[in-house]
């Protein structure tokens, strides 16, 4: 009997403890729609402000009018120290592009700078926090590409 008494208290204990932490996730739920959110929102931006030229979606390599953000984004982080060193030189070159300045030479060669535009400070931030964060799909051409460059045909 006084065994069963033990269990009892057991089970019971064990059940308060689930409860509880049943609640712990729910909290972290919410955050995470606000992290969707909010990184949707930079999704949208970045459609808005920046695909119209370095969209891949159905594209061929020769429908091209800039590189994709696969390339910009592994050119950047090969060439940046840290997180902050990635988003201040992405920021100062679309602000202010200048060949001189550019890490895609590749893609200079090919297309020229990139056009100067009026970007919203704040919302170029959040663009270039979604393109540290999140990575983008390498086109079905991209390798033919690269292995074109290794062998020093520019195309
Ligand atoms: C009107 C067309 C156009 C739009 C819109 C555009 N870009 Fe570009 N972008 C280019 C071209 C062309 C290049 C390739 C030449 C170069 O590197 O400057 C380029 C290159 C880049 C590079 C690589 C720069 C380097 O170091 O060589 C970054 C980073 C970049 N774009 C970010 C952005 C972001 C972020 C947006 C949106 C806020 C955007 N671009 C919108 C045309 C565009």
């Amino acid at each position: 009997m006084e065994r069963l008494k033990i269990n009892l208290i057991i089970v019971l204990t064990l059940g308060l403890v689930f409860a509880t932490s049943c609640n712990t996730p729910k909290k972290d739920k919410t955050t995470d729609v606000a992290i969707i959110k909010s990184d949707s929102i930079a999704k949208n931006l970045l459609e808005l402000k920046c695909m119209l030229c370095h969209n891949t979606a159905g594209k061929t390599e020769e429908q091209m009018i800039a590189p994709p953000f696969f390339a910009v984004r592994r050119q950047y982080l090969r060439f940046s120290m840290d997180e902050q060193d990635f988003k201040s030189s992405m920021r100062n070159y679309v602000l202010e592009p200048q060949a001189d300045k550019a890490m895609m030479k590749g893609a200079i060669d090919k297309f020229g700078a990139m056009p100067k535009q009026d970007f919203d400070e704040k919302e170029l931030e959040q663009i270039i926090d979604y393109i540290y964060k999140n990575p983008f799909p390498k086109p079905a051409w991209f390798d033919a590409h690269e292995a074109m460059h290794r062998k020093g045909i520019q195309h």
